[in-house]
């Protein structure tokens, strides 16, 4: 038997959720999983890559014991008593990989949710976020790329994962630039500090329910408001190249909402409401990055809100 899954890319974070806000966006990794038939046995992972053709940093993922894909489902198999069988892992990628975009998070979905229609569903939603999260560490990314939408999420101490969807307003649209250099989460984490200032704190604390209230509400003048951070994006802004400038260049101009670093970078994320134009926006962060001599994709990407499927 075989199972093809698409599993959407995530933003984590958006300005002052660290940690706990997630958005999953429309390109998407497939992964699918066959199960070999005995005697066949053994482990056979390909990866391809999708729209990013020639992507050389796939190059770099194991296709081995050690892929997260696999770890990712052998911990699936391990929740019903069983070790896998002899496996065959296909992962088309889309999702660039260590750009901000959960491609991470995309493809231990991908496995999660594979094997688990494999073994006949034995795992429900509470049961696949926590053991995605085992794998990942990001509830932020996982729920998102499961739930699709917009959510918030903790991952608890027992393991398991408080979460929850709201609507995103339909108006309210997204602008990724994915500069082409990569950054790994480990050393986008390693610049944050281990204490945080009060007032810093204070300050997200606010605008993570503001961020709320404006989404319930629809209002567009409070999520401009709550769209900024005290608390990771000021350090890693210097690894995040453009992010200050596209932000001051921004922010100021009518019907954008705010432009945050997504996830652990370096890819820069522009919320603006529909009525805005595209091109508008697209030449003045063509700028930015053009200044400062890092080559960069500017997309319009939408909301997914299915999340992952299995196909
Ligand atoms: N919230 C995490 C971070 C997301 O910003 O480090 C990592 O994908």
């Amino acid at each position: 038997m075989k199972v093809t899954v698409k599993v959407p890319a995530t933003t984590a974070n958006i300005g002052p959720g660290f940690d706990c806000f997630g958005i999953a966006l429309s390109i998407y990794n497939k992964i699918t999983l066959e199960e070999l038939i005995y005697p066949a046995e053994g482990l056979e992972i390909n990866v391809f890559s999708g729209e990013n053709e020639n992507d050389s940093s796939l190059l770099t993922i194991p296709t081995d014991r050690t892929n997260i894909v696999y770890k990712a489902v052998e911990l699936l198999y391990n929740y019903v008593g069983q070790t896998p069988p002899g496996l065959k892992i296909n992962i088309e990628a889309n999702i660039p990989i260590a750009k901000g975009l959960g491609s991470s998070a995309s493809v231990i979905v991908g496995g999660i949710l594979a094997a688990n229609k494999l073994l006949g569903n034995p795992a429900d939603e509470a049961a696949l976020l926590s053991i995605a999260n085992e794998v990942e560490g990001h509830p932020d990314n996982i729920t998102p790329a499961i739930l699709g939408g917009f959510n918030f999420s903790s991952a608890e101490e027992d393991g398991s994962i408080v979460y929850r969807k709201i609507d995103w307003p339909e108006n309210w649209k997204f602008i990724v630039c994915i500069p082409d250099y990569e950054l790994s989460t480990q050393i986008s984490r390693s610049v944050l500090p281990e204490k945080v200032d009060m007032k810093d704190a204070i300050f997200n604390l606010k605008r993570s329910a503001m961020f709320i209230e404006a989404l319930h509400k629809e209002n567009a003048e409070l999520m401009k408001y709550a769209l900024n951070d005290k608390l990771h994006q000021v350090h890693r802004s210097r690894l995040v190249t453009g992010f200050d400038k596209a932000k001051e260049r921004l922010d100021n101009l009518p019907h954008i909402l705010g432009t945050v670093i997504s996830g652990a970078g370096p890819a820069v994320l522009v919320i603006y409401e529909k009525n805005n134009n595209f091109e508008d926006i697209k030449s003045e962060l063509s700028a930015v990055w053009r200044e400062s001599g890092v080559k960069v994709a500017i997309k319009n990407i939408n909301i997914d809100t299915k999340g992952a499927v299995i196909i």
